[in-house]
């Protein structure tokens, strides 16, 4: 399939043209963004395709995007990446290395390369240019004829930063669609309070900017990828009906402690924090290490 799930045309002059592409085996929203004036286009949160049981990646659904692209005649600047995700493997490296682009996050991946460098036994100049862009707290930068602006969404992980791009607002992990709430703000750095301010920030955009997630994780209903500001205000669960900050990190809590792990949380860790770079290879072939926790001695 080289067509997109969803198009979303530029609501208004200034805001891009949004193309959608669902992952469906890790339920992600990839993104193209375009300038409809000049066809430059950004990247968003891509999908490295990883068979766990046979170790065996692939390109499928990058791909599709890369086909997309030469179809429409895009001229793609960038691939950015909203936060280390820890579900998916991106294809950053490839969308660079397929069109000579720079990869983009929050300078805050530091902090996580920092936090997970021990857990896999990378050394620091394992991240040395593992990035090409480290965005800062409301950073601007241009795509073709539109201002994007970087704004840090802490809570699910703490690099995590969402992309406004005239009236649609890239959101990665903070919020979700309004029947399912927000992202999960468990993992390491993660912080239900700092999801709840992040939440806050995003409902202080004027209520007809479009919201675009990371994830969709629908049951009884269609995945989709975007809702108003408007319409988060009134109807997601986590945010309306007056809920108070400290009930939504009560909530927040409850349902964390019922998810278990990523099932591709190692794999994804290792690549992302590097940029979408494999392993060095060790005897010919990339591994990637998998933590054991026991208290048994074997
Ligand atoms: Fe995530």
């Amino acid at each position: 399939m080289s067509e997109p799930l969803r198009l979303h045309p530029s609501p208004a002059s200034g805001s891009p043209d949004v193309y959608s592409f669902f992952e469906p085996d890790t339920s992600t929203w990839q993104y193209i963004v375009s300038d409809p004036a000049t066809k430059d286009a950004a990247l968003i949160d891509t999908v490295l395709d990883y068979d766990p049981s046979s170790g065996k990646i692939s390109t499928a659904t990058a791909d599709q995007i890369v086909s997309f692209v030469g179809k429409h005649g895009l001229n793609v600047k960038y691939v950015l990446e909203t936060h280390a995700h820890a579900d998916h493997l991106t294809a950053a490296q490839y969308f660079k290395k397929k069109f000579d682009i720079p990869v983009g996050i929050g300078k805050r991946i530091s902090a996580v390369q920092e936090t997970f460098a021990p857990v896999y036994g990378y050394e620091p100049s394992a991240f040395v240019g593992a990035f090409d862009l480290l965005f800062r707290d409301d950073q601007t930068f241009s795509l073709g004829s539109l201002n994007c602006r970087v704004i840090h969404l802490p809570g699910h992980t703490p690099d995590h930063v969402g992309y406004i791009i005239g009236q649609s607002v890239f959101t990665g992990d903070s919020i979700f669609q309004p029947d399912i709430g927000s992202a999960r703000s468990d993992f390491p750095g993660g912080d239900a309070k700092a999801l709840h301010s992040s939440l806050r920030r995003l409902m202080a955009l004027p209520e007809t900017f479009s919201l675009f997630v990371g994830h969709d994780y629908p049951t009884g209903r269609q995945q989709f990828c975007a809702s108003t500001v408007g319409q988060h205000l009134k109807s997601n669960k986590h945010l309306a009906k007056g809920i108070s900050e400290s009930e939504f990190i009560a909530l927040r809590n409850a349902r964390d402690a019922g998810l278990g792990a990523p099932r591709l949380l190692h794999p994804a860790l290792q690549t992302n924090i590097r940029g979408g770079r494999l392993p060095t290879a060790d005897h010919g072939r990339p591994y990637f290490k998998i933590p054991i926790t026991t208290s048994v001695a074997l």
